[in-house]
């Protein structure tokens, strides 16, 4: 009895093993959490425009959130690699503002297939736009 439960714990690691590494081969699957300790706090209603626009610590913060949770799809340091748009190409003004939201909180899901998950649980008001100020500092040529 003792010995097959052996056998049953080395199979259960092994498999567990598996799993772990093939978890890690794909990068950050799971959304990662995004410390916005810094930043001033937003509330519950949604802004139209990026309040922290050009703000260095927002920069900062959303480097580390957009390389976390953006960069598997979109590219390291927001130079896309072809999988999904170059966001630093956004328009920098409110309409980019609006449109960013819109797409980071909605996701997208384009003819029935799904590209882009959306982060409105996961992520908070304030980490998206100080992503958002992050695209608009990296230069584009
Ligand atoms: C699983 C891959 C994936 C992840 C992760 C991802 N995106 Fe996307 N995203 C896409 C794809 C694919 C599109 C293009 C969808 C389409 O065809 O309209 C897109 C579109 C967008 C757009 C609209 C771009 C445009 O030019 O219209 C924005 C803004 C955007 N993503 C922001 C983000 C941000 C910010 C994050 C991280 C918080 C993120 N995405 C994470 C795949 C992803």
């Amino acid at each position: 009895m003792k010995r097959m439960f052996y056998a049953m714990a080395v199979t259960a690691a092994v498999a567990l093993t598996g799993i772990a590494q093939q978890a890690r081969a794909h990068g950050d699957v799971t959304p990662q959490p995004v410390d916005v300790t810094g930043l001033e706090p937003l509330g519950e209603e949604w802004r139209k425009e990026n309040p922290y626009k050009g703000d260095p610590t927002a920069i900062k913060i959303g480097m580390s959130g957009y390389n976390q949770n953006c960069a598997r799809c979109h590219g390291i340091d927001g130079i896309s690699g072809g999988i999904a748009p170059d966001l630093r190409f956004l328009e920098q003004d409110a309409s980019g503002d609006d449109w960013f939201l819109k797409r980071v909180r909605h996701g997208a899901t384009v003819n029935g297939t799904f590209k882009m998950p959306p982060f409105e649980k996961i992520m908070s008001q304030e980490a998206m736009w100080a992503i958002r100020s992050y695209l608009e500092s990296r230069p584009t040529d």
